[in-house]
């Protein structure tokens, strides 16, 4: 079935990789450095972590937006740049590596990619109720960096067939995709209804997962990236979970102290990322 679907691609173990294809000499001969890269670029994700974490840096957009961090643009046109590269980047990757020769579970996970990045950058920014908020550029332009680079890594991998491939793990990853994107949908919806449009006044949400959760649009978005990974283990898809707990973990923090400092009736109960644990 490989052979048929990519002359060239053979399973070694569990690897699914790619032994020779002319179209894409380039990426097969150097598979170990773009292997570096992916670790490298995980650490960078750590550095960025402990920076947000430990030394309480809020990026600033959303409820967190600042008008001293340089010029700024459009809160909805700062999301649609930023996001779409991701798009771009992923296809992008995956098309140069003929990735269109590759087997059907790399095609399967550039739709799962591309499905919430449709939601991400074509219908979720133009939702915002506050047309007037805005973002500053710096923001937009670390954001458009860093989507490039794990979009673009993710379809190099994809496209090659760099991952690791279990049956058992790749329905798994697709189930807990599915769960995130569930949840991350929902109390996205949840959130963006709570004004009418022009408002800009915050409120403390409820319903769903609101009860147990400050952010559990954030919580949903980490699940669906555990299960990319698992549906498609390889140094990319570790390398994009990184990314996203680098910084959706201190955002969710700051957002939990945000609500605690804007509401004294906010409940004590809630907790900042995992329910009933923290
Ligand atoms: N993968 C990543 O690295 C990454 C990084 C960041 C975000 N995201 C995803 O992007 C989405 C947005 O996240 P976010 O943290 O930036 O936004 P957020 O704070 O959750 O806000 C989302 C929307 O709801 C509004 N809103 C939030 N809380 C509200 C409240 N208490 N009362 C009234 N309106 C409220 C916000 O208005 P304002 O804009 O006026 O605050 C905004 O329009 C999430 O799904 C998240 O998972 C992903």
């Amino acid at each position: 079935m490989l052979n048929e679907e990519r002359g060239s691609l053979k399973a070694s173990g569990n690897l699914v990789y790619n032994t020779l294809d002319k179209h894409s000499n380039f990426f097969v001969m150097n598979q170990q450095l773009f292997e570096i890269i992916g670790w490298i670029w995980i650490n960078i994700a750590l550095i960025t972590f402990c920076i947000l974490f430990f030394f309480k840096v809020v990026a600033p957009f959303g409820r967190h937006t600042r008008s001293d961090w340089g010029p700024v643009l459009s809160n909805s046109w700062g999301w649609f740049i930023m996001e779409i590269i991701s798009i771009i980047g992923l296809w992008s990757g995956f098309l140069i590596t003929g990735g269109m020769q590759s087997p059907l579970i790399a095609k399967v996970a550039m739709v799962f990619w591309t499905l919430h990045y449709i939601n991400r950058t074509f219908i979720f920014p133009f939702r915002m109720p506050n047309k007037k908020k805005k973002m500053p550029l710096v923001i937009v332009g670390s954001a458009v960096f860093f989507n490039s680079i794990n979009g673009t890594l993710n379809g190099i991998f994809l496209g090659q067939g760099w991952f690791y491939f279990s049956f058992p793990l790749f329905v798994a990853g697709m189930l807990l995709f599915g769960i995130g994107m569930y949840i991350n949908i929902k109390s996205d919806n949840i959130l963006l209804n709570l004004r009418k449009p022009g408002e800009t006044h915050y409120v403390i949400p409820k319903g769903f997962l609101f009860k147990y959760l400050s952010s559990p649009n954030l919580f949903g978005e980490i699940i669906e990236w555990t299960g990319f990974f698992l549906m498609v283990p390889s140094v990319a898809s570790l390398s994009f979970l990184a990314w996203t707990l680098a910084n959706l973990v201190p955002r969710a923090r700051d957002h939990h102290e945000w609500y605690l400092k804007t509401f004294k009736s906010y409940p004590l109960n809630k907790k900042i990322l995992i329910p009933k644990i923290w």
